[in-house]
């Protein structure tokens, strides 16, 4: 495959990609691990390896979101078609393998298809297969880590006018309950941004989003800690990928994987506790950790599905629709710009 950093913003197959400026990752990763708390993005657990074991949970018994998920979209897809409108520039917000929304083309009917994903070389990798089975729908990848700020680039706007859809509803498609990974306060910074890519679309502009409810400990803990230890190979990934950033020297094998709900932060709460007490370093700088001592590596909030209508209109958005499954585990909010 070729670097995709290489490839110019103005070749056909449209990718743009956004390098994030590594001394800027260093000093953000360095921060976290120095701080009394140790702790670090989720954001880092997306290296190519990472988004594979990621998908390698969805598959998981236990990982209920992506199958509920999928379950709401097939039984209400009708409903959802009649809602959002048809000829709309599909955004997808950490696309990934871009499966989602590409089960959704045929009923849905988008006008142009723009997935954007921190992981440049994993949706370079993905668009490829697509764009041959839809070689009629223009799409254009973008790279970028939105968790510092959603706007579409310059070169993307360029792009949607060279294609004559500026004027085009916006369908901002965020599945998975990825919002999760946001602290409600942020969230709502990111639903705002959401809200303003809408408005500058046409009419019928909207947000599409998938949420994960509040329910049982005994169904929520075993989905982020399972019996094949994929979720504890994908936490610890982390640390690979950290090393490769930060130039550092963590070995995955002496850390835990801790999962637990938090109830009263309504989160799910994913760590790695060291094992024995041990020294990591890295350029300019290091750290002890007692055995115990634990990287907060990820929050995954679980919303009422009233408390996510509030903050949606507290976004700016219109009243939301929601669908949900039998067993109420899961929504599917459209709400209107
Ligand atoms: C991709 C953020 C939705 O929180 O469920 C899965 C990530 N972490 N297992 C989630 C994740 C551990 C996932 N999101």
């Amino acid at each position: 495959m070729a670097d995709p950093s290489s490839v110019p913003s103005t070749v056909p197959q449209g990718i743009q990609i956004h390098q994030a400026d590594p001394q800027r990752q260093r000093a953000e990763l360095a921060a976290g691990l120095l701080a009394p708390q140790a702790s670090v993005s989720p954001k880092f657990f997306y290296d190519r390896l990472g988004s594979h074991l990621f998908d390698a949970i969805t598959e998981l018994p236990e990982y209920y979101p992506t199958r509920t998920e999928a379950a709401i979209f097939r039984d209400a897809l009708s409903d959802m078609a009649a809602r959002v409108p048809a000829g709309a520039v599909w955004i997808d917000l950490g696309a990934g393998s871009c499966a989602k929304a590409a089960s959704l083309f045929r009923a849905m009917r988008p006008a142009a298809y723009v997935p954007v994903d921190i992981s440049a070389a994993y949706l370079t990798q993905a668009l490829a297969p697509l764009r041959r089975e839809h070689p009629g729908l223009p799409m254009l990848g973008i790279g970028l880590d939105f968790s510092g700020g959603l706007a579409l680039p310059a070169d993307a706007v360029r792009w949607l006018a060279a294609q004559r859809l500026q004027a085009a509803p916006r369908c901002v498609f965020y599945p998975g309950s990825s919002i999760g990974n946001f602290a409600p306060e942020e969230a709502l910074r990111l639903l705002r941004e959401s809200h303003a890519v809408c408005r500058e679309g046409g009419a019928g502009s909207g947000l599409l989003i998938g949420v994960d409810r509040v329910k049982a400990r005994e169904v929520l803990e075993p989905a982020y800690d399972d019996a094949l230890g994929v979720t504890a190979a994908f936490n610890r990934n982390l640390l690979l990928h950290v090393n490769r950033q930060l130039g550092s020297d963590f070995q995955p094998a002496a850390w835990d994987h801790v999962a637990f709900f938090h109830a009263r932060e309504s989160r799910i709460e994913m760590h790695l506790a060291a094992r024995q007490p041990q020294t990591v370093s890295w350029p300019g700088g290091g750290r002890t950790f007692a055995a115990g001592e634990r990287i907060h590596t990820e929050n995954s909030y679980k919303w009422e599905p009233q408390a996510f209508a509030d903050l949606l209109q507290q976004a700016g958005f219109c009243m939301p629709v929601h669908w949900t499954d039998a067993r109420g585990w899961f929504s599917v909010f459209w709400a209107p710009a």
